[in-house]
């Protein structure tokens, strides 16, 4: 055997350490390397999560919520994905199924004028009011300046698919620029203690609103023909039943028949003037309503009728007292409208959530009350003119948001766009419980 010298022992030890080393190292990056590949894995069924969670349809209204990577609090975040949204085609149109009776209308946001929601829009209603672009602030936020673009694109979307508008609202103590209620140098009006002072005051903020009212009615009277001229001007809990709103603290009843009478001066006979409130089925509410629009009838003030926003929930109030009030302001020679209808899941009072469990039962009782709802609705054709729902789909509702933040589901149209039971029991019963997305 040949014997190795001593450098070469040396050499091969030298060689087995580098080899041992390299193989370290390549097993140190093929580790990391699949490492990496987890957490790009990882990475990519997030992103493609996001969208699963926004398929309620807020993204393409603009709403904000749904472009940060958190879903919408409101948005139930059940562990199976709703399906996206999409506009049955196969099923009755609303609007075609009331036509005999009264036009049938939504509110609606200028960014749902495209995508999705406009055609489940365009199928089912024959009439649109703005959910709020058209309230006094939005349209005059600073006095002198007018900003017409997102209402003129809601009336241009209602003419385009040939709908009718209704215009909510003229007056309104929410939603008003504080500049209605400030003095010639800026001071709040509110707080003038000077009898002459206050009465300028007076003079000056009614010549604002008859000037804020001309120039809308004078724009739209050709396109829209129903206007809420005041809304919630009733009050039971304040004293003298009217709310105390700095309208009513600075003017009284004069800031409703300048309203009225500017609104009709500019607009023609052709265009009908509301009184728009909620709660118009307490008696106590309704009566101070009457006796106002009776007082205000009787001075020569130009009213045509009532619009009863009708924002109920599947509790109360009973029906017969809905249509109680319509009959009493029929009476009185009013038209009536119902103008902003929803219905709650929740009591008024109640501040749970059912999150993404809403009970099949409570379904159902909604949908037998807007059955219900909608029989009494029909039989009284000849007192009412119209009924607005105040949105289309459960995705997209103030009461998502009030009065606390949770799930809630008021219309006949769900989060993914689809005919709820109760949409069935308004336009079809006997198709109730049936699979509702097939062709009849
Ligand atoms: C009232 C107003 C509406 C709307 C709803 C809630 O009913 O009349 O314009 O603001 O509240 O969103």
């Amino acid at each position: 055997m040949a014997k190795i010298s001593k450098e070469k022992r040396k050499a091969i030890t030298i060689l087995l350490a580098a080899v041992m080393l390299v193989a370290a190292v390549v097993l140190f990056v093929s580790r990391g390397q699949e490492q990496g590949e987890e957490n790009i894995q990882g990475t990519t069924e997030t992103a493609l999560a996001t969208p699963a969670v926004r398929s309620s349809g807020q993204e393409a209204e603009g709403d904000s919520a749904a472009l940060s990577s958190e879903p919408p609090k409101n948005t139930p975040t059940s562990s199976a994905p709703p399906a996206e949204p999409s506009v049955q085609q196969d099923i009755p149109a609303l609007a075609e199924s009331l036509a005999d009776y009264f036009p049938i209308g939504a509110a609606i946001e200028p960014a749902q004028t495209g995508g999705l929601k406009a055609e489940l829009l365009k199928k089912h209603v024959n009439m649109l009011v703005a959910e709020n672009v058209m309230k006094p602030d939005a349209i005059q936020p600073s006095e002198g300046v007018f900003k017409w673009e997102h209402a003129d694109r809601i009336v241009s979307f209602a003419k385009e698919n040939g709908m009718t508008l209704r215009f909510h609202t003229l007056v309104w103590h929410s939603q008003v620029g504080a500049w209605f209620f400030k003095d010639a140098e800026g001071k709040p009006m509110m707080d003038e203690t000077d009898p002459d002072k206050r009465e300028r005051n007076k003079e000056l903020l009614l010549k604002r609103l008859d000037a804020h009212v001309r120039a809308i009615v004078e724009r739209y009277k050709d396109d829209i023909r129903d206007w809420d001229v005041v809304n919630e001007v009733i009050e039971p809990g304040d004293p003298d039943g009217m709310r105390a709103s700095e309208w009513y603290k600075i003017s009284g009843t004069d800031f409703i028949a300048t309203a009225f009478r500017a609104a009709r001066e500019a607009g023609g006979p052709n265009i009908r003037l509301y009184i728009n409130d909620y709660g118009t089925d307490n008696p106590v509410k309704r009566d101070r309503l009457y006796e106002l629009v009776k007082e205000l009838l009787e001075q020569g003030v130009p009213i045509d009728g009532v619009g009863h926003q009708t924002h109920i929930d599947v509790y109360g109030p009973t029906v017969a007292s809905i249509i109680a009030s319509m009959v009493k302001f029929a009476e009185l020679g009013l038209d009536n409208q119902v103008t902003e209808l929803d219905m709650s899941l929740y009591r008024w009072n109640d501040r749970s959530d059912y999150g993404d469990q809403i009970p099949d039962n409570m379904l159902e009782q909604q949908a037998d009350r807007y059955g219900e709802l909608f029989h009494a609705f029909k039989a009284h054709k000849d007192i009412l003119s119209a009924v607005v729902l105040w949105g289309i789909s459960d995705d997209h509702t103030w009461l998502n948001g009030f009065p606390v933040t949770r799930t809630n589901a008021p219309l006949l149209f769900d989060r993914q766009y689809q005919a709820k039971s109760a949409f069935w029991a308004v336009v079809d019963p006997a198709r109730r419980g049936s699979v509702q997305t097939t062709a009849p």
